[in-house]
């Protein structure tokens, strides 16, 4: 497994594999690798010849006052899964390689990013499709793979690759999740046990929210009001947002969506937790 910290260098490995006629599949983390992550690195080697996992704890894409400085650092046990998981290159680089001196581009997905975790965590998307764009024009993947985990994540950067023409294929891979619902996130290290238990919650909630659609339920502040009880009923939380929304708009569901997305972010004491569950309204998956 080869390992590049600079632009040139990774480039150099990608025209090597170009020139085998391989293709290329990318997975772009904050590093701190879990099972999510996992996920996403074995489909990429299923479906792709060559595979780069990118590790940058990207700094434009976290608030002042959010998480940066004591978001997990796990570097050589990043690098030993990725070996494990037989990646073929992990791009590492450092802030000064991909915002040298005088940076001043940023990639905004206007509306869209605005919505959700957008009206919380201002700025946070730009950061986000900024560091994505620059990903994509040094390695030139053929698929890049994002999880549903972040469904607002991956629908801003499908927008971005349809709007800039990236000749990309986004795939979006099931959320990991831990044996009481709890998505796996990097950002649960900072859980005590108890209150790890208690984050099962948000799941618990979204699969009530399922039920209710299942049982014939179609009014969305139905589905809302119940998900809430969940949440609250588990113990002390911050709610940010529950949100039944059309999953391509973001917009608020109505009965013309044939698809509801189902969304929280929760603070459960030092966490910000989100997941997402996609419920079919016209039957059953
Ligand atoms: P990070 O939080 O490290 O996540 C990297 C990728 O793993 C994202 O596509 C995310 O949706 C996916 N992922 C995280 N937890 C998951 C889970 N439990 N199941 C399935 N997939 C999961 O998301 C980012 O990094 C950054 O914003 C990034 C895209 C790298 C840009 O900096």
């Amino acid at each position: 497994m080869e390992i590049s910290r600079t632009i040139n260098e990774i480039r150099r490995l990608l025209g090597t594999a170009r020139q085998a006629k391989q293709t290329v599949g990318l997975v772009p983390t904050l590093g701190a690798l879990h099972d999510g992550h996992m996920s996403l690195i074995e489909q990429a080697r299923k479906e792709t010849d060559y595979v780069v996992v990118s590790i940058f704890l990207n700094p434009t894409q976290f608030g002042a006052g959010e998480d940066l400085n004591k978001y997990p650092k796990r570097q050589r046990q990043d690098l030993d899964l990725c070996q494990n998981a037989e990646v073929d290159a992990v791009f590492m680089p450092g802030t000064e390689q991909m915002y040298p001196e005088g940076y001043c581009t940023t990639v905004t997905v206007k509306g869209l990013s605005e919505k959700l975790c957008g009206a919380s965590r201002p700025g946070h998307f730009d950061g986000v499709c900024t560091i994505v764009a620059k990903l994509f024009n040094i390695i030139g993947p053929d698929v890049a793979y994002f999880g549903q985990k972040d469904a607002q994540q991956a629908l801003i950067i499908q927008r971005m690759v349809q709007d800039l023409d990236m000749p990309i294929e986004i795939r979006v891979c099931p959320t990991v999740r831990e044996p009481n619902g709890l998505a796996m996130s990097s950002r649960n290290a900072y859980l005590s046990e108890s209150q790890r238990n208690r984050a099962g919650c948000l799941y618990q909630g979204l699969l009530k929210g399922k039920q209710l659609i299942r049982s014939g339920e179609r009014n969305p502040e139905h589905v809302i009001k119940a998900l809430k009880e969940v949440v609250n009923g588990a113990g002390p939380s911050e709610i940010d947002y529950v949100a039944v929304v059309d999953p391509q708009t973001l917009e608020p569901a109505t009965q013309a969506s044939r698809t509801w997305l189902l969304a929280v972010a929760v603070r459960i004491g030092p966490s910000r937790l989100i997941d997402n569950i996609l419920v079919d309204i016209a039957g059953p998956e």
